[in-house]
């Protein structure tokens, strides 16, 4: 059976670095016969912005959020994919706040038992990040890969990571370069498996 993997997609720039790349990694991925869907987590309408924290979520037996919009029902859709990956521009060492939003409503996908161990749908799902940036990695994006990393690690999902730092500024000369574009193939290539290695 294909692996169905989503794309998250934080990136405010239409025709910026981090679409074109996700663009490739989605190519590859489908090439490698995964099932891709992108969500445009920069465009989702919401009634209340990211998570007010009511714990209303928490008290249900369902793993959705309480509010009525469609930031929380996509949101809840998410665990009907194998692979999750945000596609992500560096924004002040993290990812923009329109993907933390969704990222903060995530909150009811998880519920705590009595020992206080996380249970969520996630679990044994992969967490994926591929990000881009203008600078390095240490003290920059190390730090928004390693959020990923330690919510996927709470989450029990495998975690994969593909970081760009240093980007071109300019698309045309990104679009040039076949080193960037082979290791954005390979990144779609790897996770369009990566379930299957996991099970
Ligand atoms: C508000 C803002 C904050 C940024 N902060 C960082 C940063 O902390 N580190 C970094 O490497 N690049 C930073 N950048 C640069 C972007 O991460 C980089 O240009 C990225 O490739 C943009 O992706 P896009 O082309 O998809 O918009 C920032 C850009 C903006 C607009």
């Amino acid at each position: 059976m294909s692996v169905k993997m989503v794309i998250i997609q934080g990136s405010p720039r239409k025709n910026g670095s981090t679409r074109f790349l996700s663009s490739v990694m989605a190519q590859s991925a489908q090439g490698a016969k995964a099932q891709v869907s992108e969500i445009d987590g920069t465009k989702l309408s919401f009634k209340i912005p990211g998570c007010i924290g009511c714990g209303s979520c928490h008290e249900s037996e369902q793993y959705s959020c309480v509010v009525d919009d469609e930031l929380a029902k996509t949101t809840a859709g998410l665990v009907n994919y194998d692979v999750l990956a945000f596609a992500t521009p560096t924004y002040w060492m993290s990812y923009p706040a329109q993907l933390k939003m969704m990222v903060d409503r995530m909150g009811s996908l998880v519920k705590f038992d009595q020992s206080g161990s996380v249970q969520t749908p996630l679990s044994g799902k992969v967490l994926a990040v591929m990000a881009t940036g203008n600078d390095g990695m240490e003290d920059n994006m190390a730090l928004l890969e390693g959020q990923v990393k330690s919510l996927a690690h709470m989450l029990s999902c495998q975690f994969h990571s593909c970081m760009f730092p240093n980007i071109p500024r300019d698309l045309s000369t990104l679009r040039e370069d076949s080193r960037l574009i082979e290791k954005a193939g390979e990144f779609g290539r790897l996770l369009s498996t990566a379930k299957e290695h996991h099970l």
